[in-house]
């Protein structure tokens, strides 16, 4: 595996003649819950080997109103990534809640340079998931919603040509407009931002859409703009068991800090691996 692509090294017109997304796998990241990785709660009730109806109750939405959620795992001494990638840091019950956190959301958010170093492909839930979501009036599936600055996504991915559900990107007013044209075609482009795509406006304008539940997978830069942007209402952090040293970055920067006390909701524990859950304090 490699490092994940520096975005801010993305040339301009890159998408015009590199194929950005061509490069990676395909992988379709169809939800399909690992049942066989046992997690427990350790707090506040403690609960033996959830099943996924419980985490499902356990990590619901606290309503019907707008609400963001941040997802990540790190390993102990703060490392985002392994090789370039989150993947290497996980195991099976990072993977299920992963994969279940999913399920209850209107709007799964991620970051484009994430979408570009994991692989992203189509988003979409499986039957069981679609399932549990028809029966409480929600759509079958989530919207997948890419933020970038730079529209540096090829249209021709399976993020868009497979979709269940016309992606959203969340872009900003200066944009290339070439790239804002071929993405239009298959995706809905919305400006959030002049330069910056602006976490309020971004969480405004998905409620707007009907999206007021967002559930975000990343990843570090986006993470840290809307820390910065006081638009974080919640934090699934996996503590994966394992120091990695090295100079992989941690789950959140940005060019400004932001110090926002968050208060302890839940702890869940799958051997020596740890999955928090805080929230706005
Ligand atoms: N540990 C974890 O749980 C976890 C989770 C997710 C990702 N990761 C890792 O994080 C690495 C990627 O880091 P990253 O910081 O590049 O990820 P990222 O935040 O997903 O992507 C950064 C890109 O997203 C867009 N973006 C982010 N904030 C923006 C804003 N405020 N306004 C406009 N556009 C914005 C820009 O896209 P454009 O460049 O297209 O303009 C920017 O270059 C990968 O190695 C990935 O594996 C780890």
């Amino acid at each position: 595996m490699s490092e994940a692509p520096a975005p801010d090294a993305v040339a301009p017109d890159a998408a015009d003649s590199t194929d950005v997304l061509a490069d990676v796998t395909a992988a379709d990241v169809t939800a399909s819950a690992d049942a066989s990785a046992r997690i427990d709660r350790l707090w506040p009730e403690p609960a033996a080997d959830l099943d996924d109806e419980a985490l499902l109750e356990a990590y619901a939405f606290p309503g019907e109103g707008p609400w963001l959620r941040m997802n990540f795992i790190a390993s102990l001494d703060g490392a985002a990534t392994r090789q370039g990638r989150s993947g290497g840091l996980g195991d099976a019950a990072d993977r299920r809640v992963f994969e279940l956190l999913r399920w209850g959301a209107d709007a799964v958010l991620v970051g484009a340079g994430t979408v570009r170093a994991e692989g992203y492909g189509a988003m979409r839930l499986d039957n069981a998931a679609v399932a549990w979501r028809v029966t409480r009036g929600l759509p079958a599936q989530p919207v997948f919603v890419l933020v970038t600055r730079t529209l540096n996504l090829d249209p021709a991915s399976s993020v868009f040509t497979d979709a269940p559900v016309r992606p959203i990107v969340c872009t900003v007013a200066t944009a290339p407009a070439s790239r804002r044209a071929a993405l239009a075609v298959v995706a809905d482009v919305v400006d959030v931002g002049e330069t910056e795509a602006d976490p309020q406006r971004l969480r405004d304008e998905l409620a707007a859409w009907g999206l007021p539940r967002i559930h975000a997978e990343g990843g570090p830069s986006l993470f840290g703009a809307f820390v910065a942007g006081g638009a974080v209402d919640e934090l699934c952090l996996t503590l994966s068991p394992t120091l990695e040293a090295g100079d992989a970055r941690r789950i959140a920067h940005s060019p400004l800090a932001a110090p926002t006390g968050m208060a302890l909701a839940s702890v869940l524990r799958s051997g020596d691996e740890l999955l928090l859950r805080y929230r706005r304090a």
